[in-house]
């Protein structure tokens, strides 16, 4: 199949787009590289021996997308194209809300057009808001989310699932991620996070490499085993390969359907400091620091639904997580800038 990536230069894209080629799938990417950079893509071609059809655009620009949509056939597309930052999101709603909902709406808009009616979204555990239960079965109620990104992906799903309902022949998948860490094994592709990190795992690999002195840990008062919030890692490649997974659904005709992408394990950041330390034998100096605004305590899902109806399953253990996201730092201190 021909598979349009939005966002496909970006960390979870552009792995993706490894492990689709690897299937057999051909893939086109569209991206405005306001997160990413073109180079992500070169790697991908290096790692697959493959040609990336990339053209540098938003997805909010209808001719452009038009025009994809002429000059290729799609089968299918996967959404990953989106602003993801949760604080900036708090300052910036109106940006977020544009970019992310109205960028989809457009989507969707040209996808009909062009009578291409399969679209795999990438969706987040943060539409759970604090859940109801813990692990996190996929009908466990969307909950209130705590900031605008959160909204976003909320909304976007509530859109997409009233796409379908309007039209029938639509296939639309919603995966909801866990916590994206980790990196390509062969140390050739990874998390490319402008500035200071906000997420954990890029935090703790610029302290590893001596750019941030130390990991102040969010919270360790938590009705939690440790009393520091628990999370369910996985692995960007397990991520990718549940795409693939998901389009073999889809091909088969999905109609609507939801699956949380997580491994079912929950670790704490403590068990993140300690597993990292396992895994490279270097110590990560910390300091516990008041809670972040907007953090739920748990959060871990149930990943049962996946494995049942896609056959997929996280393969790799949160050592080889640690491992990779390391090794990505260390062969590359500046991300794709070196
Ligand atoms: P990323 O920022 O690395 O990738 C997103 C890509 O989209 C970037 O390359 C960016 O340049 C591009 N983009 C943004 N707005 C665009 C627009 N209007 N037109 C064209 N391109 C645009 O982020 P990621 O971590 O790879 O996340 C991919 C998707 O998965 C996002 O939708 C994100 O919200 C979602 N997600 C991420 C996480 C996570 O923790 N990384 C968790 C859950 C869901
Ligand atoms: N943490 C620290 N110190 C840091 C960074 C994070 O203690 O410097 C803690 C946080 O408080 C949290 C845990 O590490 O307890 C994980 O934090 P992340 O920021 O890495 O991830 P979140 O669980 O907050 O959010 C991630 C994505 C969101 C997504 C959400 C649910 O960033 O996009 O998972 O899928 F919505």
């Amino acid at each position: 199949m021909t598979i349009l990536v939005t966002g496909g230069a970006g960390f979870i894209g552009s792995h993706t787009c490894v492990e689709l080629m690897n299937a057999g799938h051909d893939v086109v990417v569209i991206d405005n590289l306001c997160n990413s950079s073109e180079k992500s893509l070169k790697r991908v071609e290096k790692i697959t021996g493959k040609k990336v059809v990339f053209y540098k655009g938003d997805i909010l620009d209808s001719d452009l997308l038009s025009k994809i949509f002429k000059e290729n056939k799609i089968d299918c597309v996967i959404h990953f194209a989106g602003l993801k930052a949760v604080g900036e999101s708090v300052h910036l709603p109106v940006e977020y809300y544009d970019n992310n909902i109205g960028g989809t709406i457009n989507l969707v808009k040209e996808m009909r057009r062009a009578d291409v009616k399969n679209i795999i979204f990438s969706s987040s555990a943060t539409v759970y808001g604090n859940p109801k239960e813990i692990p996190i079965t996929e009908n466990c109620p969307k909950g209130t989310c705590t900031n605008p990104y959160g909204w976003t992906k909320w909304m976007i799903e509530q859109i997409l699932t009233d796409v379908y309902t309007a039209d029938n022949d639509w296939n639309v998948v919603l995966l909801r991620y866990f916590n994206p860490i980790g990196a390509h094994p062969s140390g050739l592709m990874g998390e490319n996070p402008s500035g200071i990190p906000n997420n954990l795992m890029p935090y703790i690999t610029q302290v590893a490499i001596g750019k941030l002195d130390h990991l102040n840990i969010f919270g360790n008062d938590y009705d939690t085993p440790d009393g520091t919030c628990v999370r369910d890692y996985i692995h960007v490649m397990d991520l990718a390969s549940g795409h693939v997974a998901a389009l073999k659904k889809v091909e088969k005709g999905s109609g609507l359907s939801i699956y949380n992408l997580g491994t079912g394990k929950g670790y704490s950041v403590l068990d993140i400091v300690n597993n990292f330390e396992k895994a490279t034998g270097i110590k990560i100096p910390y300091e516990f620091a008041p809670r972040r605004e907007g953090d739920v305590p748990q959060c871990y899902s149930d990943a049962s639904k996946a494995k049942a109806e896609l056959g997929w399953v996280a393969k790799y253990d949160i050592l080889e997580m640690c491992r990779d996201s390391w090794n990505w730092q260390k062969t590359n201190p500046d991300g794709y800038e070196n």
